[in-house]
């Protein structure tokens, strides 16, 4: 078994900022539910390279486009690896990708999908899209659109159309969560499909379509062959059991592209189609939009990173709001929701059992796990990972956070410490603590790092498997806190 988890290649055309890290941040927390289950995961992120949105950034800072996407490229990469985020890389300019593209295309050649004609239409520079309807001006990046009239290559996108809707209707599980896929169906539904534009002979930075280099690919089509490009060949061994298990986590600004456009085009090609499109709602500040077109809302990620460490500031976007709602970022908000969380309830709790033990027990754990507190646990964690199948991150940590403050309540309700029978308060201890660390364990795809934390300090190592158990051993206080206070009092 295998699952190929990707993000959206982000554009290089300007720094990444918070709203890109979300739709990573979920894909990597599905990345550990895979690992959970067993399956062999791989994690691709990258960057869009291509097109007049990024010819013109270069222009604008003095650069060739080449020098300039080299640094932002280089800006994303370090950023994943400064959050601890573990990926594949894909970058569009590269020779490989280049080769994977031109083989895609000829594909839709030999389909007979492709046609030469002229367009005329409303371009967005920053969506790299023309418009339909009668709008002056692009309602996400709020910019007046420009008039472009040119010779292009089509898709014959129209001709899908059918065979799209059969497919949506009949995989509920092809685009998550079900408002967009309803979102998709009265797009496919409402109209007849105009054939889509893939060439452009409005820039030269793309890949030159093949026999006719006035024109280069359309950057979109360029854009989301990525997610093959980066498993290599398309007729390779390497590549072929991962092209059948793809899920592509996207925010909904480009869900058009993906759950139309992209499985068109793969249907053409004669390619496996994804196994799910998971779309995650915006990020907002003051209720706009996280966009580089808008300054006043961007947010460096490594700031509130650093402030409140990698991983409990991953866990406060995955709790927050069920997937596909927007959610609003406030450094206040996020510094009180973190210190209920997770400095009362995991990290006292954790801390508490851990120095009673080494006072108390020289440092191991009685035994226990029998009662029913062990038990809760355990559904608590059949829950989470149930959750995380419908990648339901917040659900996920929901639950988690109600088996912690279940364990701090037999805690307070029992309290070892100030019971007279030696054997009543060692059972107690031991039965919280294998609550907990089975707690923990399944946490891990929404607490990352907290969680191997909170398990080393019980002696544990992660177990990597939903049908582990772990039963805590020695205690380690060189592991506490798992997380301090950062909000007020
Ligand atoms: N390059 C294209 C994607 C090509 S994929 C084959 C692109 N890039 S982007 O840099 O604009 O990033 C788009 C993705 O970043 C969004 O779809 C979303 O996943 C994420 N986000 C960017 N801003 C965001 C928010 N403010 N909030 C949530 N996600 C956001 O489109």
């Amino acid at each position: 078994m295998k699952r190929y988890i990707t993000t959206p290649i982000y554009y290089a055309s300007g720094a990444p900022h918070l709203g890109h890290v979300y739709t990573t941040w979920l894909a990597d927390c599905a990345r550990r539910a895979a690992m959970m289950d067993g399956v062999e995961t791989r994690l691709v992120t990258g960057t869009d390279e291509h097109g007049q949105k990024i010819e013109r950034a270069a222009a604008r800072a003095g650069q060739t486009p080449a020098q300039f996407v080299a640094g932002r490229s280089a800006g994303f990469r370090n950023l994943w690896q400064g959050l601890g985020i573990e990926a594949e890389f894909v970058r569009t300019t590269d020779p490989d990708h280049e080769a994977v593209v031109l083989d895609f295309w000829s594909r839709l050649v030999r389909a007979g999908d492709l046609y030469k004609g002229h367009y005329t239409g409303l371009y967005c520079v920053d969506c790299e899209q023309y418009q339909t309807g009668d709008v002056a001006e692009c309602a996400v990046h709020r910019r007046a659109l420009e008039t472009h009239s040119e010779d292009s290559w089509f898709f014959r996108l129209s001709a899908y159309r059918g065979q799209l809707i059969d497919h949506i209707r009949t995989h509920p599980e092809f685009i998550l969560p079900e408002s967009r896929r309803n979102e998709v169906l009265a797009f496919l539904e409402g109209q007849e499909l105009t054939d889509l534009s893939v060439s452009r002979t409005s820039t030269t930075w793309g890949i030159p379509v093949p026999d006719d280099e006035s024109h280069v690919l359309y950057v979109w089509v360029d854009a989301l062959v990525s997610y093959l490009s980066a498993l290599g060949p398309l007729d390779s061994e390497q590549a072929r059991p991962w092209q059948t298990c793809m899920h592509h986590f996207i925010g909904k600004d480009i869900l058009i592209f993906h759950a139309v456009y992209w499985p068109a085009m793969l249907l053409s090609a004669g390619l496996q189609l994804p196994a799910s499109i998971v779309v995650n709602g915006w990020l907002t500040v003051e209720g706009r939009k996280i966009a580089k077109s808008d300054p006043a809302t961007i947010v460096d990620p490594l700031v509130p990173a650093v402030e409140f460490g990698n991983a409990a500031l991953a866990f406060y976007f995955l709790k927050s709001v069920g997937l596909g709602a927007d959610l609003n970022y406030d450094g206040v908000e996020v510094a009180r929701a973190l210190d209920v969380d997770l400095a009362n309830n995991l990290g006292n709790l954790v801390s508490r059992i851990v120095k009673f033990v080494a006072r108390k027990h020289a440092g191991l754990v009685p035994a226990g796990r029998t009662g029913e507190l062990v038990q809760h646990s355990c559904n608590g964690a059949a829950e989470v990972r149930a959750a995380l199948a419908a990648f339901e991150t917040a659900r996920a940590g929901r639950q988690v956070l109600a088996d912690l403050a279940r364990v701090n309540a037999y805690l307070q309700q029992e309290a070892p410490w100030k019971q007279p029978d030696a054997a009543r308060a060692n059972a107690v201890i031991g039965e919280a603590a294998a609550a907990l660390c089975i707690t923990l364990n399944a946490a891990w795809p929404v607490l990352g790092e907290l969680a191997v934390q909170g398990l080393r300090a019980f002696g544990l190592d992660l177990a990597n498997s939903w049908d582990v158990n772990p039963v805590p051993g020695a205690v380690d206080e060189t592991c506490l806190p798992i997380y301090a206070r950062r909000g007020g009092s």
